[in-house]
């Protein structure tokens, strides 16, 4: 099957020439055996992959099986994955086959492999290197013929830096490597997916479909989709019920488009260490206060300006500090839990939505008080990137990666 003719089988949207190359090469890799790691954030679409090379496989008749290692407790894991001998533990009234014996001549995908335990790995390595197992509790060699398709959202040489991923097992699983780039990468997709979810959710509810503005839809492309299609798609279904105009302005789409302060601010490489030795997580806090004040004075302005009129028509009268203050922390304990975590639940955004246009327009605010400061800062420094990076007490990379997430042009 070429690309192309893949798409429409398995109704993957999108024209993204990165897309079209990860496609291109897991039709590629499909006639051989060779095992397939497939990386990208949550909700890129990483879970089809190995169905299209399971079905472009001479393995198609034989079974496929997924199976998601982060889902199964660690006590159990080796046995669902090697099946176990009749009395092998507490329980263990019967034997069992695992995923490996079962799907011998088939595909196995184990989905977020990043978070199989150690013990599970070493075994899981044999498996790969011989096609040998054995099952908990037993002694006898098994041999099995399985297909190996692996995906991961964490970073695996991070976890190997760690001692949480076994560097061997990394490099035997990584023989073919494909990365499904993250939304925010093939923005150029975005209105194409949009229109695919609103159409189809308008088909199975007899209602007409929804459709964004231009500026609506210029702000979707530029949002930056942590939780990727997958976040699109369940926007895209929650507009589609709650809106009784069916042409959605910037105003209704902001009032769906979480706020994530982790793109606006330099604290989420926590292991990043400035020169001066302050943590992002401490840079944060000085920007925060500094912004405080900032805001403390504008509000005081405004009030000045505004005296006698009604206090709600103020945006500015809400507390936004720290309102701006709760979502930095609990974004920040977010991601150290989604390192650890699996995320096998459907993007649920509900705890992350802020309904509210006056949390909207202040984060708005602070991402453009962020684009400014670096702004002076690289126009004081001639466009020195070091000397700036230095000023604003951020590392050299920090400001690299704002300057193309702004878009700044000096
Ligand atoms: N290119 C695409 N076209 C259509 N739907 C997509 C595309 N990419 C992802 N999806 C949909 O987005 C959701 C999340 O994809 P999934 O494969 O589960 O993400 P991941 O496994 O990377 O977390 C699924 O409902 C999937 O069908
Ligand atoms: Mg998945």
């Amino acid at each position: 099957m070429d690309v192309q003719a893949i798409k429409r089988t398995f109704g993957i949207i999108g024209t993204d020439p990165e897309l079209d190359r990860a496609i291109g090469i897991a039709a590629q890799v499909a006639a051989t055996d060779l095992t397939v790691l497939i990386t990208g954030e949550s909700g890129t679409g990483k879970d089809v992959f190995p169905k299209i090379i399971h079905q472009n496989s001479a393995r198609k008749h034989g079974q496929y099986f997924a199976v998601n290692c982060g889902a199964i407790p660690e006590g159990t894991i080796d046995s669902e994955l090697f099946g176990h001998e009749k009395g092998a533990f507490t329980g263990a009234v019967g034997e069992r086959k695992g995923y490996f014996e079962i799907a011998d001549k088939g595909t196995l995908f184990l989905d977020e492999v990043g978070e199989l335990p150690l013990s599970t790995q070493a075994r899981l390595l044999r498996v790969l290197e011989n096609g040998e197992f054995i099952r908990v509790g037993g002694s006898k060699v098994m041999k099995t013929d399985v297909r190996i398709v692996a995906a991961t959202n964490v970073d695996l040489p991070l976890a190997i830096e760690r001692g949480r991923f076994r560097e061997d097992l990394y490099y035997r699983l990584n023989t073919i490597p494909i990365h499904i780039p993250a939304l925010r990468e093939r923005k150029g997709d975005i209105p194409l997916l949009f229109r695919k979810f609103a159409a189809d959710f308008a088909e199975r509810n007899h209602i007409p479909a929804i459709t964004m503005t231009p500026e609506a839809m210029k702000m979707m492309e530029n949002y930056r989709w942590d939780g990727n299609v997958r976040q699109l798609k369940n926007i895209t279904e929650q507009i589609s019920i709650m809106e009784t105009e069916r042409t959605i302005t910037p105003e209704t789409l902001a009032k769906y488009l979480p706020v994530k302060t982790q793109s606006s601010l330099p604290v989420l490489l926590p292991r990043e260490e400035t020169p001066d030795g302050m943590s992002e997580r401490d840079l944060l806090y000085r920007v925060l206060f500094d912004m405080k004040k900032d805001i403390a004075e504008l509000r005081a302005q405004v009030n000045n300006m505004n005296a006698g009129r009604p206090v709600e028509q103020n945006y500015v009268q809400s507390s936004p500090v720290t309102q701006i203050g709760d979502t930095v922390v609990t974004r920040v304990n977010q991601s150290e839990h989604e390192e650890t975590e699996p995320e096998f639940a459907e993007f649920v955004p509900a705890e992350e939505t802020h309904y509210t246009s006056g949390t909207t327009t202040e984060t708005l605010s602070l991402e453009h008080h962020e684009r400014e400061m670096i702004i002076k800062a690289l126009e004081a420094h001639r466009g020195k990137r070091k000397d700036a990076a230095k000023a604003l007490g951020i590392s050299e990379r920090t400001l690299y990666r704002k300057i193309n997430e702004y878009g700044i042009d000096l």
